[in-house]
């Protein structure tokens, strides 16, 4: 642990922990919003492995640091560590934004994604996978109030998740997306190069969400757009759930739009 700030910037004051994290924006899209309202203090992605997670905002919070993001894998460790948290924190299960001086946990994440919510008169939605991710979706849809059903390659995950959010599993081992006009991809199917059992419907199409993003669509993203669906990768909730972080660090309203041209929406 010791090491761990080896080679960060002196000037450090926020940072995003998780593992692995090259792959992360948020240094990206928080510098350009940190430079855009004439703060001091720099945004590092700083490597945690699993396990670590408490002993390393420890470290931060002792040494003045302001405000972290924490990502897979940490979001449970970081909300063990929190010694007060939001209701949303506290209902999803994690913690996604620490603020140091009263270590304080909340979860951007849920509230994130329901700013990304088109209007739909009639929604029916699917959430695919039932993993942490899912969890911050579920809350989502709940609050606002539309009926979901959740798919997971393993079906008991799915009903725990149904039941504690109040949506509906769906039991087939194969999902035919022709009956729903969103869909929310939250497995991690894609980055292990695996296709999920999905069946397109040849007519008419919805909007199709995932929550990760790259350097390229996803599969999942790739097979809706063949089909003529609406796609939006998990930059949305990326400016949203930091936005909303932003602010909670610094009490400013923030940039949206130069933290979305940062990370090129
Ligand atoms: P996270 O916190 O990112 O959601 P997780 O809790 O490990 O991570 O959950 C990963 C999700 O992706 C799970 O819903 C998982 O399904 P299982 O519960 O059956 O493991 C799903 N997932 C991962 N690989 C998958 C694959 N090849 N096909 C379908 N679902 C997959």
């Amino acid at each position: 642990m010791k090491n761990l700030l080896r080679g960060v910037s002196p000037s450090a004051r926020y940072a995003v922990l998780g593992d692995p994290i090259e792959h992360s924006l948020s240094p990206k899209m928080q510098n350009a919003a940190l430079r855009a309202c004439g703060l001091q203090g720099e945004y590092v992605p700083i490597r945690v492995p699993s396990g670590s997670c408490g002993e390393a905002l420890s470290l931060l919070a002792g040494q003045g640091w302001i405000g972290a993001n924490i990502t897979v894998p940490l979001k449970t460790e970081a909300l063990v560590w929190c010694q007060q948290s939001s209701v949303e924190a506290r209902e999803i299960g994690a913690v996604n934004t620490v603020l140091f001086a009263e270590r304080r946990g909340l979860n951007t994440d849920g509230p994130g994604f329901l700013r990304t919510l088109p209007d739909l008169t009639a929604p029916r939605a699917l959430i695919l996978g039932a993993g942490g991710a899912a969890r911050a979706v579920a809350w989502a849809l709940r609050q606002r109030g539309w009926p979901f059903f959740i798919w997971n390659r393993s079906p008991s995950r799915a009903e725990q998740l149904a039941e504690e959010f109040g949506g509906q599993m769906l039991p087939t081992p194969e999902v035919d997306v022709g009956d729903f006009n969103l869909v929310v991809n939250t497995t991690s199917a894609g980055l292990h190069g695996q296709a999920l059992p999905v069946h397109w419907p040849t007519k008419g199409g919805g909007l199709a969400l995932d929550i990760s993003y790259g350097r390229e669509l996803s599969p999942f993203l790739r097979s809706a757009a063949a089909f003529s669906w609406s796609v939006q990768d998990g930059r949305a909730m990326l400016l949203e759930q930091g936005a909303l972080a932003f602010e909670a660090w610094t009490g400013l309203p923030a940039p949206r739009e130069v933290m979305a041209r940062e990370i090129e929406i």
